[in-house]
């Protein structure tokens, strides 16, 4: 068992580290709201620190799970004088390559390791306990980091060096822009044409349309449900940072640069913390 600490109580950091504890690792956690570091040590068994670096102090593991890049830096720059020989950090947040190759060159400085590992599942993986992590890294690192991790993930890989996690998501990110769009035009066609969309959607599923989106998601775009799920604000966040690391490694990315423009029509609407299916929701709104 593992000494570690949990920097960032969210929506999925605070299951995160619930399964942390619940496998039997000491567990010390911190956030900077603190009510929500009150409640964890209700439910579970840790310890609440004052401070990151307390927090971070004598672990073996260190996760974070924030927002975005600046948060990242705030919370780094504040538990770095606590880096030690030996220690894994290992950041959950969706954020840049870049940063992350920062903060490599950073914790290589004073013998610490450190994994990007952006998560894939939504909140429902994280009470699950059943992420997909995409991590980059050095190999040993990520070998000592994996079965830590193994308490809320259920599959964790190593795609290459520092910040290959991170490009990693970037990549399911544009997958999920151009599928979500292509589902919102297929079911909004089906309601102009006249067709019952329940008895489309049986008739395509498990063909070659299929996909996670179709199968979980069809109904409330067709109903026009969209308070749950992962938020339009985040899904932007994480676009922005793909198209800035397009910018830099030359890929094109036409249509998640229009589908980027779509979600920011939605959060014109007062959508920014809807799911990410009611890019249908323009659609119906512009017909
Ligand atoms: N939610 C999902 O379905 C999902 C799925 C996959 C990936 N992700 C990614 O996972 C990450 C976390 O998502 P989430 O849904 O858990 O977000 P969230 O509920 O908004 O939680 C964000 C956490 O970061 C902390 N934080 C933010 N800025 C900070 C700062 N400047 N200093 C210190 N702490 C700060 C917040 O503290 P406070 O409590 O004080 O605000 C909170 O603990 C994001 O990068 C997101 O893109 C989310």
């Amino acid at each position: 068992m593992a000494r570690t600490a949990f920097l960032g109580l969210g929506v999925m950091g605070f299951h995160m580290a619930g399964h942390l504890a619940r496998a039997g690792h000491q567990v010390s956690v911190w956030n900077r709201t603190g009510a929500k570091a009150a409640k964890w040590k209700k439910d579970h068994k840790g310890e609440v620190a004052k401070d990151p670096a307390t927090a971070a102090f004598g672990a073996e593991f260190v996760f974070l799970c924030l927002g975005d890049d600046p948060d990242v830096r705030t919370v780094f720059d504040a538990l770095e004088p606590s880096l030690g020989a030996g220690m894994i950090v290992v950041d959950h947040t969706t954020a840049s390559a870049g940063l992350s190759r920062e903060l490599h060159e950073r914790c290589k400085a004073k013998g610490a390791h450190f994994i990007d590992a952006p998560i894939s599942g939504g909140e429902a993986g994280a009470i699950n306990g059943k992420l997909t992590i995409m991590c980059g890294g050095e190999e040993s690192a990520f070998a000592a980091a994996e079965p830590v991790m193994a308490a809320f993930g259920k599959k964790m890989t190593l795609i290459g060096e520092s910040g290959a996690g991170q490009l990693a998501k970037s990549v399911n990110q544009i997958c999920i822009a151009g599928i979500v769009q292509g589902l919102a035009e297929g079911l909004h066609f089906a309601e102009k044409a006249g067709l019952d969309a329940a008895k489309v959607i049986e008739a395509i599923t498990g063909g070659a349309a299929q996909s996670w989106q179709m199968e979980n998601r069809w109904k409330t775009m067709v109903e026009g449900h969209f308070e749950h799920g992962f938020a339009v604000d985040w899904m932007r966040k994480d676009l922005r940072i793909t198209l800035e690391a397009a910018r830099e490694n030359g890929a094109s990315l036409p249509l998640t640069a229009t589908v980027d423009q779509y979600y920011a029509d939605v959060q014109a609407m007062g959508g920014a913390r809807w799911d990410t299916s009611s890019l249908i929701a323009r659609l119906t709104r512009d017909a």
